[in-house]
């Protein structure tokens, strides 16, 4: 017998829990077309029922909660927790300087662009990950996919308690954080850089930081064995008909692999040391608690009706809790929701992405995974990899804290509102145009319903990190 808890609320403290500072543009309608109500009657209309709360949804809903979340360690970086570390990797996380040329027409000096093609320099990891706005890219024309170097083929998601994965990147290519960031660094769509040029500016401009926590940098000066490259060398160049030429890189046939395996080894040991410092103070970056998590605490009117519904939905009716689990609302599981790509931005529509079906293929072929001798240690997560068959079309589960402000959603970003994305789900994703084998099933939700689930989703708002590390450090 299922044990009912009724929460009702005093107008005061209704008023008290609605000062959410997200302006209310996509709530959609909140009421649903039924009989004329009594005004006097309102708070007890059918159209907004007191919340009703059973001890096993109060259970299902603390499993949710802030305070559940520890920090794991990070076996893989040594570095992980050293303030030296994290405070270089704060000011590489800022750094353009690392960057090689622009290369797309679209990159035309606009303020929605970061600079003119052929401009070398202009490309941070702050360039999509804009601190200001919790680390998604609000900068680009459109919202949706990141144009830096080039244009990327997917949303760019937050860095926001990323530290708390065990695979990344929407295919899970990527199971650290060291490793990840020397991919936007080597990305021609990206920073359009190499390793060999970022180490060479970390001899020239980082060297005593740098040395004082990972030890001697290798003899960079000798440019026999290290052959020097300048802004506008590194990375990528586009040729007639599509492709690139690219030095600084494994694979160049230039400047990189004509140098020794020790020298290419110890040029690889640099970058991957950028990534630890950069790994370091991603550490750093949380959501932080929510009004939803000082409702768990106690404070009854942190919440809404329509909050505390929507939460109860959450985790019954609507199902969300079985992919959405745990403090950060993500099972760090791949799930295939059915999502027929749209074009988005100004020209993309990636119909053949995969997922995680070449995602996990690209992680076991990466020289830099977990398992690799450029890992400090390793915890087993390369042992626990999905099953091959539930691979195709499917992504990792995205967190959904601090995500309300956000210009788009999905890993396509072709949902433009939190309404959208609870309309997609209601429907049971799309019925047709989709990779592999879709997982949900129609919910028959009520507009209500619906509204409800989104003023959930704006209750899971935290503070963010402290100010200081949404700017270069002092
Ligand atoms: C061009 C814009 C762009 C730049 C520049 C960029 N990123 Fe990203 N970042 C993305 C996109 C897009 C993804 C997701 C790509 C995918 O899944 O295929 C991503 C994914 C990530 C992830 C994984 C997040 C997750 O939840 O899986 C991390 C961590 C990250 N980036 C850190 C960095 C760091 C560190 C830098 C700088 C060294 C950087 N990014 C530079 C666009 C960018
Ligand atoms: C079968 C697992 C599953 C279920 C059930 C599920 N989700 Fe998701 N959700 C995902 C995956 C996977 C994505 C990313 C899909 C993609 O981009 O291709 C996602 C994306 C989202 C996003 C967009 C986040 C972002 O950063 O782009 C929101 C919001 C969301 N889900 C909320 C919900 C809500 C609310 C429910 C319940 C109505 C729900 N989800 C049910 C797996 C699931």
């Amino acid at each position: 017998m299922r044990d009912a808890l009724r929460l009702s609320l005093a107008l005061g403290a209704l008023a008290l829990g609605c000062t959410s500072v997200t302006p209310a543009i996509d709530v959609g309608p909140r009421l649903d077309a039924g009989p004329a109500i009594d005004a006097a009657d309102a708070l007890d209309a059918p159209d907004d029922p007191d919340p009703v709360v059973s001890t096993e949804e109060r259970a299902a809903l603390e499993t949710l909660g802030w305070s559940r979340l520890v920090m794991p360690p990070d076996p893989t970086n040594a570095f992980a927790d050293d303030p030296r570390a994290a405070h270089l990797g704060h000011t590489l996380f800022f750094d353009t300087g690392l960057s090689g040329p622009l290369l797309d027409g679209d990159d035309d000096g606009s303020p929605t662009t970061l600079g003119v093609r052929g401009e070398p320099g202009r490309v941070s990891c702050a360039g999509c990950h804009v601190p200001a706005d919790g680390f998604v890219d609000t900068r680009t024309l459109g919202g949706q996919i990141s144009l830096a170097a080039s244009w990327v083929l997917r949303r760019t998601p937050t860095l926001l308690d990323v530290a708390h994965r065990r695979l990344m990147m929407w295919d899970g290519r990527r199971d650290s954080l060291f490793s990840q960031a020397v991919g936007p660094i080597e990305s021609w769509n990206e920073m359009n850089s190499s390793r060999l040029f970022v180490a060479e500016q970390i001899a020239s401009r980082y060297r005593s930081e740098y040395e004082s926590i990972f030890g001697a940098l290798p003899p960079l000066e000798d440019t026999v064995r290290f052959p020097v490259l300048s802004p506008s060398e590194t990375g990528c160049e586009l040729r007639p008909g599509g492709t690139r030429v690219c030095r600084g890189v494994p694979g160049d046939g230039a400047d990189f692999d004509g140098m020794s395996a020790s020298d290419r080894d110890a040029v690889t040991r640099v970058v991957v040391n950028v990534g630890k410092a950069i790994g370091a103070y991603e550490r750093l970056l949380s959501c932080g608690a929510s009004r939803f998590d000082d409702w768990l605490a106690g404070d009854a009117s942190a919440l809404d009706r329509a909050e505390i519904r929507g939460a109860v939905l959450f985790v019954g009716r609507a199902g969300c809790i079985a992919c959405h689990a745990g403090p950060l609302l993500t099972d760090q599981s791949f799930h295939d929701v059915g999502l027929a790509p749209a074009t988005v931005a100004v020209v993309f529509i990636d119909l053949d992405d995969r997922g995680a079906a070449l995602g996990i293929e690209q992680l076991l072929a990466s020289p830099l995974r977990s398992t690799s001798v450029f890992s400090d240690g390793d915890d087993g997560r390369l042992a626990a990899l999905p099953d091959p068959a539930r691979r195709e079309g499917a992504f990792l589960t995205p967190p959904l804290r601090c995500l309300a402000a956000h210009p788009s959603f999905m890993h396509t970003g072709q949902l433009r509102s939190l309404t959208e994305v609870i309309d997609f789900f209601d429907r049971g994703g799309h019925p047709a145009g989709y990779l592999g084998t879709n997982e949900l099933r129609p919910l028959g939700l009520s507009t209500r319903e619906r509204a409800d689930l989104v003023a959930f989703l704006r209750a899971l708002e935290g503070p963010g990190p402290a100010a200081a590390l949404r700017v270069p450090p002092t």
